[in-house]
């Protein structure tokens, strides 16, 4: 590739890869990323040209109302990869390992990482942790899955961690997130996720590294962006962290929507003659005509 122009063109004709993310980093090109839990989703943000779109477990307070990413399963995973790949023709479609997917054993992991790819139709998958993945995460990638990496801020250690709060503030913790992604590009991951982490040490990590960093929370350094779509949207309203820029509100709108639908149905506005369809004038008469005989009477 010459330049930006010549990939950004070919960047439009095909599936996105893992390499191609490596490539754009390489050629100073942002990469844009959004969540996806179902097939019209998957539709927009295919057709909108998003680079990659990822099925978080995020899904699991989103869309399913947990108050943590901790419930959500295998069996929830797959059925949800599977909807967003129908849409998602052209971006590179991940799929978030949930909680015990991976943490047991390399085996395990192996097998599950597979079942998302096999029956979810994903191309890549997604795994929160650095150095304490060990050699699962090179178990996986040695397995010929594409494996994104997951620091800062991990929801799935919550309860470790805390809450949801910012990592790395400290210089002990920080140059133990500089040496979990170098960790993370050694063991093979073709990027890392940063989440919730400040701006100069997302900036820093991410000149540091070859493969791209995609930042959620860690400042405008990355070499790529990802929002749960959910909160971009302001379709969820239970909280709204710093970092997510809201560029509707989508919640309102419903709310209004649907509103207005119960006072259309309760007055008789709603469904009018554009909404309906009569039987053909003839079929109506012979219909009668046989109630008639029927019953004596129309
Ligand atoms: O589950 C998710 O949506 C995520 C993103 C926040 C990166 O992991």
């Amino acid at each position: 590739m010459t330049n930006n122009q010549d990939f950004e063109n070919f960047k439009r004709k095909n599936k996105i890869t893992p390499p191609m993310l490596l490539e754009m980093k390489r050629i100073g090109m942002r990469i844009s990323m959004l969540t996806a839990y179902d097939y019209p989703t998957a539709l927009a943000l295919d057709s909108a040209g998003l680079d990659a779109i990822l099925v978080g477990d995020s899904l699991g307070m989103v869309v399913l109302g947990y108050e943590n990413t901790l419930p959500v399963t295998m069996d929830i995973m797959v059925q949800h990869c599977k909807a967003v790949a129908l849409g998602a023709k052209r971006a590179l479609l991940i799929g978030d390992m949930p909680f015990l997917s991976y943490q047991i054993s390399k085996e395990e992991a192996i097998l599950n990482a597979g079942r998302l790819l096999q029956e979810g139709r994903v191309q890549a998958v997604k795994m929160e942790g650095g150095r304490e993945r060990g050699n699962t995460i090179e178990g996986v990638i040695n397995s010929g899955i594409p494996v994104m990496g997951h620091i800062g801020l991990t929801p799935q250690s919550i309860h470790l961690l805390g809450g949801f709060r910012t990592q790395g503030k400290e210089a002990f913790s920080a140059n133990r997130l500089v040496e979990d992604a170098l960790f993370l590009q050694e063991a093979g991951c073709f990027s890392v996720v940063l989440e919730s982490i400040p701006n100069n040490l997302a900036d820093y990590i991410s000149k540091k590294l070859i493969i791209p960093t995609i930042g959620i929370g860690a400042g405008g350094g990355c070499d790529g962006q990802v929002l749960v779509t959910h909160d971009m949207l302001g379709l969820f309203q239970r909280f709204k962290p710093k970092f997510v820029k809201q560029y509707a509100n989508f919640y309102a709108d419903m709310e209004r929507i649907f509103r207005q639908y119960c006072v259309e149905v309760g007055e008789g506005i709603f469904p009018d003659h554009e909404h309906w369809t009569n039987m053909p004038d003839l079929e109506w008469e012979k219909f009668l005509e046989i109630e008639e005989r029927r019953f004596g009477s129309r």
